[in-house]
This record gives structure tokens, C-alpha cells and sequence, in this order.
């Protein structure tokens, strides 16, 4: 009978042979195609069957994840991987993670981890310095930005009831009018998400979109925010854009705001990383105006996932909600912090050693560097796409993701999104590149997202020389050549 009991003294071996794996997979993820195995499918279909009534030990299973795991596995740690917003893991975040689950602490109470809290602590102050955030803002790590955005508009909903004379986060919304949501036409899934989590309604935003790739319409925002009469209201900016790295004008968002009684949320995914280039950072300007902001850690700060941060101007709303105690939970204290009153999880993985790592190793100007390294290398492939006579850019690439699609020749505008959509699938199949498509002003596109600190000109390269290759294969296919 396999008992981890027994297994005691294999430990040791078993993770030199996990490390030995490891280095061999790292040592050559530049050259391995991002999509992964061909097979990876029917490797991950390889998974199944009944829950075994005796185990078969941690080697064999582990010698399965090393083998048919790997298999099923895409290689989104590496360079080509353009899919979402995909950031990989810097060696100092990946050490530090694997440490993590070495050490196995929880982070959710300075006792059950003085590291975990302590690198929480200096790792929320060290983002508020690189995002240029007052110092003086509530901050916590979630598992990534959908819980970040549930974070701060929770503690946003909190504002909003105390404006009606109810703390929401004890009694409920029972009794209130409807939480007016404004956002513009970049509001992401995940934003909807956390407000249908929050008992608000995903479906009640109020949209106005003032251009078509959805950019907020001021005047409207302006109109809709003075006919609320000076009820309180919720304000959803976006810093950075999934489709097109698009932001909303959050400074004139933010007067908005403060002049008609509103909360401001920006998310700020990958964009909020705009602020650390002087190139780009007038497009999230304002942000330190709004009363709440988010980012993401497992895509262009590049550690593992999961990992997210909440930045609150009013750090009382997040305890409002969030700071549940108990009796067994000590009291605590200022220079002790206990993150477990600060977001939605009582137990936590300790992710303030993967962001501590990352930033001590790298600093403000490795992030930088690294952050004007993709922004040349987006601008690189939007010149290939505007040189070509068969790509299309579909908005000028102003951060970290290109939005364009193929447009051969002789092909009519009716048959472009099919063609597009084909060609998508094509991608994907093909493994060699990653990306996806989705619909950027009414048309079938693709956005790759490059945030990889691994990702150089020769991968950046690869996308339309890939793309153009399985286009043609695809219009040879369809006239029978
Ligand atoms: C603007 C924006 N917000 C939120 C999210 C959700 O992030 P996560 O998947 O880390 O929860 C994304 C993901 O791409 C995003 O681009």
C-alpha cells in the first residue's frame, strides 16, 4: 500500500529527479513550440479512470506528469507563447515560488507565516513604488486579476452602501436600490465577473462606448453620472485593453468621478505596467486619482501563476469586508500585518515570495528595460504588418499587443472573418506560434500579447512568417492546388 508515510525517505531523490527534469525543460523552452506537442490532446485524454483504491506511489505518478504531463502541456513559460496576456516566470520568481511550496506556509496570519506576511508586506509597498501609487494605499496579493477586480470592488460596494448609511459587507444589499455601474466598451469578463460574485449584477453595467473599439464616451460618462443627482456611483476605467492595448482617459474619467460622487476602479491587468516607461506612461495617467486599482503578477511582472494585486486609497473599506475574525485568530498588529483581513481568502499561499524575488532581483530599471524591450518588439511587428501587402493592423500598437488579420489579395471583405477564423484554428493546431482570435470592431482578428521576459526579435519574427505560410496552405487547400 502506497502511504506518503513510507515515502519519507524517497523525498529527497524524487525531487532531484523532478529538478534534473526541470533544468532539462528550461535548457531548451526557447526552441520548444509554444502550442506544445502535437498530441497534447489525446495526452491529456491519457488522464482518467476510477480513483484508485491503492495509490501507485509518488514515483510512478510523478514519472506520468514527467511524460504524459508534459505531453498534454503547452509551453506558455516560453517565447512564443502570444495567447491572453501570458507572462512567463523570471528565474528569481521561479525559484522563489518552488521555495513556496517547499516551505509551505499560509500566508494569511503574520503567526502562520511571518516570511509570507513580511514579503507581502514589502512586496505591496515595492508595486506601489514602481506603479507610482501613493504610498499611503491599502494593497493585497489575490490569485490574479479577476480576484483582484473582486477585491476592490468589494471594497468600492462597501463605499457605496456606507454613502446610504449601510455597511453592506455586514448586512447585505437587501433593501438598497441598484448599484449604478458605469463602465466603457473595455470593460473585461473579469470585471463583470467580480460583480456578479458581488451581488451587483454583471449585466447592469451601463456601457458607453464613445468609439468602436470601445474607449468611454465622456460627455455620455459625464451626462449619465450628473443625471444620477448626486446618488453614488461605481466608475470602471480600463488600463490597458485585452483586444488592442487600448485605455481609457483615466485622469478626465477621475474628475468625473470626484465631481459627481463616484467611486473610481481601474483595471489595469497588464496595462497599469504602462506607468513604468516614461514612453507610454501618459496612457494611464490619473491613476493615483482613481480610489482603486489593479494589476496582474502572472503576466507582465512574470511570476508564476496565480498572482494578482488590489490597491485600495482607503485600506478601512478592504477590513470592512474581508476582515472576518475569529477566536482562534490572534489580534493583530500594525508591523504584523495579518492579509487575511485585506482580501477574500482565509488561507493563502505565500505569493509575496515569488513578487519579493522578482523585484529585488530586477529592480525598477530591469522592469523597465524589459517593458521597453516588448514595447520595440510590438512595434517591430506592427512595421511588418503596416510593410506587408497581405496583413491588415487593425489600431495602431501603442503597448504590448498587435491587433490585425490577414488580407490576401482578391479576397472580398465578406469572406475575411471566415478566412481569419480558419487561420486562427490553423494557429493554434500548428502549435509552432500561439495566439488567438477575437473581434475587434465588428471583425475577426488577431491580437498576440507580447509580455515574456523571454520573447526577442526572432520570435516576434515568426508570427507572420508562420502565419503566412499556414494562410497560404489554407488557400491552396481551398483551391484544390
Ligand atoms: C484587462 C484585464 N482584466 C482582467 C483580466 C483577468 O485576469 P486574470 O485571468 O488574471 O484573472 C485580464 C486578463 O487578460 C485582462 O486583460
Amino acid at each position: 500500500m502506497a502511504d506518503p508515510f513510507l515515502e519519507r525517505e524517497g523525498l529527497s531523490s524524487l525531487l532531484a529527479e523532478v529538478a534534473a527534469a526541470a533544468q532539462r525543460y528550461v535548457a531548451d523552452l526557447d526552441d520548444r513550440p509554444a502550442g506544445g506537442d502535437a498530441m497534447r490532446d489525446q495526452a491529456a485524454g491519457r488522464f482518467g479512470g476510477e480513483l484508485p483504491e491503492q495509490g501507485e506511489g509518488a514515483l510512478q505518478t510523478i514519472h506520468r506528469l514527467l511524460t504524459d504531463g508534459v505531453e498534454a502541456a503547452v509551453n506558455s513559460a516560453g517565447p512564443r507563447f502570444f495567447h491572453f496576456v501570458t507572462g512567463g516566470a523570471t528565474p528569481a520568481a521561479l525559484a522563489a515560488d518552488w521555495l513556496a511550496s517547499v516551505l509551505d506556509n499560509n500566508a494569511g496570519l503574520w503567526v502562520s507565516s511571518p516570511l509570507g506576511s513580511r514579503l507581502e508586506q514589502v512586496a505591496i509597498t515595492w508595486l506601489k513604488a514602481l506603479f507610482q501609487l501613493p504610498s499611503d494605499w491599502s494593497g493585497v496579493l489575490t490569485t490574479g486579476a479577476t480576484m483582484s477586480n473582486f477585491t476592490a470592488l468589494a471594497a468600492a460596494r462597501q463605499w457605496w452602501g456606507e454613502q446610504h448609511a449601510l455597511d453592506v459587507g455586514a448586512r447585505g444589499l437587501s433593501g438598497l436600490p441598484a448599484v449604478p455601474v458605469v463602465s466603457s466598451g473595455f470593460i473585461h469578463a473579469s470585471a463583470r465577473k467580480a460583480l456578479s460574485m458581488l451581488g451587483i449584477g454583471h449585466s447592469t453595467v451601463e456601457v458607453l462606448a464613445g468609439d468602436a473599439g470601445g474607449r468611454i464616451d465622456l460627455p455620455g460618462l459625464e451626462h449619465r453620472l450628473e443625471a444620477l443627482d448626486g446618488a453614488p456611483a461605481i466608475v470602471i476605467a480600463t488600463a490597458g485593453e485585452v483586444n488592442a492595448g487600448g485605455f481609457d482617459p483615466i485622469e478626465a474619467m477621475a474628475e468625473l468621478a470626484h465631481r459627481y460622487h463616484a467611486w473610481l476602479h481601474v483595471d489595469g491587468a497588464f496595462g497599469l505596467f504602462a506607468r513604468l516607461s516614461p514612453a507610454v506612461a501618459d496612457l494611464a495617467a490619473g491613476v493615483e486619482l482613481a480610489d482603486s486599482v489593479i494589476a496582474d503578477g502572472h503576466k507582465w511582472l512574470n511570476v508564476p501563476y496565480d498572482c494578482g494585486f488590489a490597491f485600495v486609497r482607503d485600506g478601512r473599506l478592504l477590513s470592512s469586508v474581508f476582515g472576518m475574525g475569529a477566536p482562534y485568530f490572534p489580534a493583530t498588529h500594525a508591523e504584523r500585518p495579518d492579509f487575511l483581513y485585506l482580501g477574500p481568502e482565509m488561507s493563502r499561499r505565500a505569493r509575496g515570495l515569488a513578487v519579493w524575488a522578482t523585484l529585488a532581483a530586477y529592480g525598477r530599471a530591469g522592469y523597465r528595460t524589459m517593458v521597453e524591450r516588448h514595447l520595440a518588439l510590438a512595434a517591430r511587428l506592427g512595421r511588418q504588418i503596416r510593410e506587408s501587402s497581405d496583413f491588415e493592423l487593425l489600431a495602431e500598437p501603442r503597448l504590448n499587443v498587435v491587433c490585425f488579420r490577414h488580407r490576401p489579395q482578391g479576397i472580398s471583405e465578406s469572406e475575411l472573418d471566415e478566412l481569419n477564423r480558419r487561420l486562427g484554428a490553423a494557429i493554434i493546431a500548428d502549435g509552432r506560434v500561439y495566439f488567438g482570435t477575437t473581434l475587434y470592431a465588428g471583425k475577426v482578428a488577431f491580437r498576440p500579447a507580447i509580455s515574456n521576459w523571454r520573447t526577442t526579435e526572432r520570435d516576434i519574427d515568426t508570427i507572420l512568417s508562420v502565419t503566412r505560410e499556414l494562410a497560404e496552405r489554407l488557400l491552396a487547400k481551398k483551391s484544390g492546388r
